[in-house]
C-alpha cells in the first residue's frame, strides 16, 4: 500500500511525545493485593494455556506462569549488574546490603555513562549546561544506558543499555519458553524480539524519606504484549511490579486506532474510572516468573518497602505487521518547541519564527530506542468488536511461527550497540541529525525516510 492510500484513509491523529505515557491526575483509590501462587488458575507452572488461564486473560487481561525461565540462565547478567558503573561509583557491595539502601544520593546529575562520542555523528553525550549546535541546551537526550531516577521514595536503576545484548535477549524474551507463550496468547507470526527494555532494579528506600506510593500509567506505545521476568525474589510490598487488572478491556474500545493508541477524551474518562474501581495486583514471584499481559495494561512501579532490590525485565512482544516509519522526535532549537513526526511521516515546524528557520535540517532527532517497536503500525482502522479478535488464546497449537525481522537499527543504519570502548551493557541511540533521516519539503514539512523491513523471498 503507497503512502497516499494510507494517509489518504485516515488523516494522521496529532502526534504524540514517543517518551510520554498515558496517565491522569487522579490518584489510586485501592492498596495493592499480591498475586500469591495459591490464587494462579491451574497451569501456572506449565508451558501453554489451560482453559481457566484464557478465561483469566480474556477477562483480566493477565496471566502469570511461574519458573518459566529456569534461574540459572540469568546467573551471567546477575554477575555482570554487579560491575556496572551506578553500582561501583556509589558504594553498593553484593556481600552488604546496608549498602543497598537509597544509593541515589551518591548518583551524579550528569552522568552518562558507556556512552559513545556519536552525539550528532560525533561528540560526547550533552550535559544540561552544554551548548548545542542542533537543540537548546537543556534539551533532553533521551533514554541513557543507565537511566537513574530518584523517585517519590525509591530509587531507580533502568539497565537499558544491557536490552540490546543478544545473550541477554535470548535469556529473557527471546526465550523459547517465552516465545511459545507469545504464541499461544497473541497468535503467530510473532515478531523475534532483538532487545527489551533491559533491568528495572528498584532499591530499598531510605527508612528517614517518603513513603513508597503508586503511580499508575499505561504506556501508550504500539506495542501488544508487554511482559516482565523476575531476576529476583519479590514478596508483598517489596516492589512488585503493579498493574490494574480489566484495565485493557477498559481502555481499548477507547482508542481512535486498534493497533496504534490515540487516546480520546474516553480514555481519560475510562484511566479515572479504572483508578477509583480496580484493586491493583502486585506481582510477587521468584526469579524466573513471568508476567504477561495486554499492553494497554495500567501498571506501576511496586510499593517498596522492603530490604531487597527488585530485579526485573520489562519487555515489549508484538505480531509481525507490517509497520510504517519511525516514531521521531526532533529538539527545539533557537527557542521553536519540540515537534513529534506524525503518523504521515511528517514533521511540521511553525514558519512563523523569524528567530528560527523550518529549512535548518541540523537538529537533533532522537526515537524511544528502548523498545524494540518503535514504528508506527500501518493500518489505521478502529478498534475490533472484540480486543482479542486476532489473539490465539488457545484457538491454535503452538508451532514456533516466529518471524526474525531485520532489527529497526540495521535498516536506518543507526548507532544503537556498543562498539570501541563502550562496554557491554552500553551503547543506546544518541540524536542524529534531522537532515540525515528526511527531506525538506518546503512549508516547514520534513518527510522521514523510510526503510521498512520486508520479508526475503526464498521461493525463488
Ligand atoms: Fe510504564
Amino acid at each position: 500500500m503507497s503512502q497516499n492510500q494510507v494517509s489518504g484513509a485516515i488523516p494522521a491523529p496529532k502526534p504524540a511525545d514517543p517518551e510520554s505515557a498515558f496517565g491522569t491526575k487522579t490518584k489510586a483509590a485501592h492498596a495493592p493485593r499480591p498475586s500469591t501462587p495459591d490464587l494462579d488458575p491451574p497451569g501456572a507452572d506449565q508451558l501453554g494455556l489451560s482453559p481457566e488461564e484464557i478465561a483469566q486473560f480474556r477477562e483480566q487481561g493477565y496471566i502469570i506462569k511461574r519458573g518459566l525461565i529456569p534461574p540459572e540462565v540469568f546467573e551471567p547478567f546477575h554477575a555482570l549488574w554487579w560491575q556496572q558503573p551506578p553500582i561501583v561509583n556509589s558504594g553498593v557491595n553484593e556481600n552488604d546490603p546496608r549498602t543497598w539502601v537509597a544509593p541515589g544520593k551518591h548518583w551524579p546529575p550528569n552522568q552518562r555513562w558507556s556512552t559513545a562520542d556519536n552525539w550528532m555523528g560525533e561528540g560526547a553525550w550533552p550535559g544540561d549546561e552544554d551548548a548545542r549546535r542542533g537543540a537548546e541546551a537543556g534539551e533532553r537526550v533521551g533514554r541513557l544506558p543507565h537511566k537513574l531516577t530518584q523517585d517519590i521514595a525509591n530509587d531507580v536503576w533502568r539497565w537499558h543499555g544491557i536490552g540490546h545484548d543478544p545473550d541477554f535477549v535470548n535469556a529473557t524474551t527471546a526465550h523459547p519458553n517465552v516465545l511459545h507463550m507469545a504464541e499461544a496468547l497473541m497468535g503467530g507470526p510473532v515478531k523475534r524480539p532483538h532487545r527489551n527494555r533491559g533491568i528495572y532494579s528498584i532499591f530499598p528506600r531510605d527508612p528517614e524519606g517518603d513513603e513508597s506510593n503508586l503511580g499508575p500509567h499505561m504506556d501508550a506505545n504500539m506495542t501488544e504484549l508487554m511482559v516482565v521476568t523476575y531476576m529476583s525474589r519479590i514478596g508483598p510490598r517489596q516492589g512488585g511490579f503493579t498493574i490494574f487488572p480489566t484495565s485493557p478491556q477498559r481502555l481499548y474500545p477507547t482508542s481512535e486506532q486498534a493497533y496504534n493508541w490515540v487516546a480520546t477524551d474516553a480514555s481519560r474518562e475510562a484511566m479515572d474510572a479504572i483508578k477509583e474501581d480496580v484493586v491493583p495486583l502486585e506481582f510477587v514471584g521468584e526469579p524466573g516468573d513471568v508476567l504477561f499481559a495486554h499492553a494497554l495494561m495500567v501498571h506501576s512501579a511496586g510499593i517498596h518497602e522492603g530490604d531487597n532490590i527488585r530485579m526485573a525485565v520489562i519487555q515489549d512482544m508484538n505480531r509481525s505487521r507490517q509497520r510504517t516509519h519511525m516514531r521521531w522526535t526532533a529538539a527545539g532549537k533557537n527557542g521553536a518547541p519540540r515537534v513529534h513526526c506524525d503518523m504521515d511521516g511528517c514533521f511540521r515546524f511553525p514558519t512563523d519564527n523569524t528567530d528560527d528557520d523550518p529549512a535548518d535540517g541540523d537538529r537533533e532527532v532522537t526515537n524511544q530506542w528502548i523498545m524494540d517497536s518503535n514504528e508506527f503500525v500501518e493500518s489505521r482502522v478502529p478498534p475490533h468488536e472484540d480486543i482479542f479478535a486476532e489473539w490465539n488464546l488457545g484457538r491454535e497449537p503452538v508451532t514456533g511461527n516466529v518471524i526474525d525481522e531485520q532489527p529497526w537499527w540495521e535498516r536506518y543504519n543507526l548507532p544503537l550497540l556498543p562498539e570501541g570502548d563502550v562496554p557491554r551493557g552500553g551503547g543506546g541511540m544518541p540524536a542524529v541529525s534531522l537532515d540525515s533521516i528526511a527531506e525538506y519539503e518546503g512549508d516547514g514539512v520534513w518527510r522521514v525516510d523510510r526503510h521498512v523491513w520486508e520479508p526475503t523471498d526464498t521461493s525463488g
